[in-house]
């Protein structure tokens, strides 16, 4: 599935604002396939796990408590070409320099509350939805093709 999916959590900030319908119609709209999906709340420890790779960046600290701060919808998005795709459908890190009619642009109140995480990486993409989601939970497009 490499080069096809694509990981998206919708932060505590866009679910605390009640935006999941909205940005999963979004997604939908856009031509994504939801693979898996659950909401939950992120442990300290988790988060940290999650967001290594920021390990040293100022931020680090008040982003893992910001994401542990309440729940989240974490989804696993099916499409050809899906992690560009994805990043153009949620915009630029930085809300004030998102592309209008993005996610990011109509969701997020800063850059840390962004309202959306995007894989950056098909490696990333990989990396992230097996930290969420073993084989069993997830329902590709193809598995629907007999019904
Ligand atoms: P995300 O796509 O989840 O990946 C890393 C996150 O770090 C990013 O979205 C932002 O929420 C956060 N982030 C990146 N840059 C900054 C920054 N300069 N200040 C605060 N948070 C940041």
């Amino acid at each position: 599935m490499e080069g096809r999916i694509t990981f998206t959590m919708i932060k505590p900030g866009a679910v605390k604002n009640e935006h999941i319908g909205a940005i999963l119609g979004m997604i939908n709209k856009s031509g994504f396939h939801i693979v898996s999906l659950k909401m939950m709340r992120l442990s300290k420890e988790s988060a940290e796990r999650f967001y290594e790779v920021h390990k040293c960046r100022p931020f680090f600290d008040s982003l893992v408590d910001f994401m542990c701060s309440g729940p989240i919808v974490a989804a696993i998005l099916e499409k050809e070409n899906a992690v560009e795709d994805y990043r153009r459908l949620i915009g630029a890190t930085d809300p004030t320099k998102a592309e209008p009619g993005t996610i990011r642009a109509q969701f997020a109140e800063s850059i840390q509350k962004n309202a959306v995480h995007g894989s950056d990486s098909d490696e990333n993409a990989m990396r992230e939805s097996y930290f969420f989601f073993p084989e069993i939970d997830r329902f590709y497009k193809d598995s629907f093709k007999n019904d």
